[in-house]
């Protein structure tokens, strides 16, 4: 029986009509070719719209959008002094307006020293390009890699946030490859180079994964970027997710990853809590980055003109000031969250993350048999959790995505709820 169509009868069997005609309703661009990923999509999109329905919104106790709620994580006076161009005593700095296409070559040269005392590499401004954000940075790489090659494929490691994925539903052929719980999520470099083909192209993956929050061993990445390089294939590695670690020890590539086909990309979103500037940046071979007449700079010039200057200062001064608190705060949150969900008897799984701010588990419920009725039942009690289906994973294997990036009262508030409805 077509893969689809045994998700769609699921689908069916656990919403009610409303909600299982508004997932299907979902309009995307077309491209057959990857089930898994369509249905993740449109998931993922059903139940944002609900989250952030604007009838509830302000209301909804939030462990699920992926953000911290704001307050919870207080913002340094450096940072608030080079976020903007205005000193606070009034009148301006020395503005931008607009900047050079690929970003300003001090915010470029900033960029390549952080990232070369953060992973031991020895990257130059020419392997930087700034963008308007993670999504929008990997979406033009996309572009780039598949402008000639449309019967090419991306090859997916899922589950993962297939909503930053978005334009290669229509610009070539998408696969993915779905890591079980069993191995938290994590892929190994044989899981990945099993499945690479004639017509892979890309290899995405995120790391850490969202929504796991675990780290990929350094020594897997190496065998399979070492491995993609030899065959002409890409590997393109989102690392928005990279704040906030747990880990004793801080996460190191090595100057390996500098490999001519590893394309990562970062973004202040996460791990300076800024996705409001809508900034990121793209590390990369200088072929790929290129410059104002080819590669990605071309692309990013012509399409939006220039990435916007609003961080500059930000990144020239406080880059490297990553107020080293907020892990604290935060790992107090990720042991709160854990805690109270160890104490349901229905909850049978809590994986720790590595890193960011969220968590993912297992439940069994005679009453909710998959991911997405228990999302309905919460969000009917406007409580927010994310169903892991919306990534990519089975509906009926049952596994929740909490954001714990929220005050105590809230993670109780919504941790409660959930213990009752697991309860009946
Ligand atoms: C893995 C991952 N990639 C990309 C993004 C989006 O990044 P940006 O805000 O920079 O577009 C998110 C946001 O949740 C994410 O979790």
């Amino acid at each position: 029986m077509p893969l689809l169509y045994t998700k769609i009868r699921t689908l069916s069997r656990v919403c009610n009509k409303r909600d299982f005609y508004a997932i299907l309703r979902v309009k995307m661009a077309s491209n057959k070719q990857d089930k898994t990923a369509k249905l993740a999509y449109k998931t993922f999109r059903y139940v944002l719209d609900r989250i952030y329905d604007p009838k509830i919104q302000n209301r909804v106790i939030r462990l699920g959008g992926g953000y911290p709620v704001p307050g919870l994580l207080p913002l340094p006076k450096s940072f608030t002094e080079n976020l903007t161009h205005y000193y606070s005593t009034g009148g301006q700095k020395e503005r931008p307006g607009y900047d050079s296409e690929g970003g300003n070559i001090l915010v470029r040269q900033a960029i390549a020293r952080y990232e070369n005392r953060k992973h031991k590499t020895n990257y130059t401004p020419e392997n930087v390009a700034l963008v308007a954000g993670a999504t929008y940075g990997t979406n033009r790489i996309l572009e780039i890699l598949f402008r000639n090659n449309s019967e090419k494929e991306v090859l997916a490691v899922a589950p993962t946030f297939y909503k930053g994925l978005y334009r290669a539903f229509s610009l070539c052929k998408f696969r993915s490859i779905v890591i079980p719980a069993n191995q938290n999520f994590v892929p190994t470099a044989n899981n990945i180079l099993s499945q690479v083909s004639k017509k892979t192209r890309v290899v995405f993956f995120c790391n850490p994964g969202n929504p796991s929050g675990k780290y990929i061993p350094q020594s897997e990445i190496k065998k399979i970027a070492e491995n993609l390089n030899r065959l002409g294939v890409f590997l393109i590695i989102d690392e928005v997710q990279d704040a906030f670690s747990f880990l004793k020890k801080d996460y190191r590539y090595g100057n390996w990853i500098r490999s001519a086909n590893v394309i990562r990309i970062r973004s202040v979103s996460k791990l300076f809590t800024l996705a409001e500037f809508r900034l990121g940046y793209v590390i990369a071979d200088k072929k790929i980055i290129g410059d104002n007449h080819r590669g990605l700079i071309e692309l990013v010039g012509y399409d939006i003109g220039n990435p916007p200057p609003v961080l500059n200062y930000f990144f020239i001064n406080t880059l490297a000031d990553y107020p080293k608190q907020w892990d604290k705060i935060m790992a107090r949150r990720k042991n709160l969250a854990m805690k109270l969900l160890k104490q349901i008897p229905a909850v049978k799984k809590v994986l720790e993350p590595d890193a960011c701010f969220n968590l993912t588990f297992k439940f069994s419920s005679w009453k909710f048999k998959t991911d997405l009725s228990l999302f309905n039942a919460l969000i009917d009690k406007k409580v927010a959790m994310m169903p892991v289906s919306g990534f990519g994973y089975d509906t009926k294997e049952c596994w929740m995505r909490l954001t714990f990036a929220s005050p105590d009262h809230m993670i109780k508030k919504g941790v409660e709820v959930l213990s009752r409805l697991l309860k009946r």
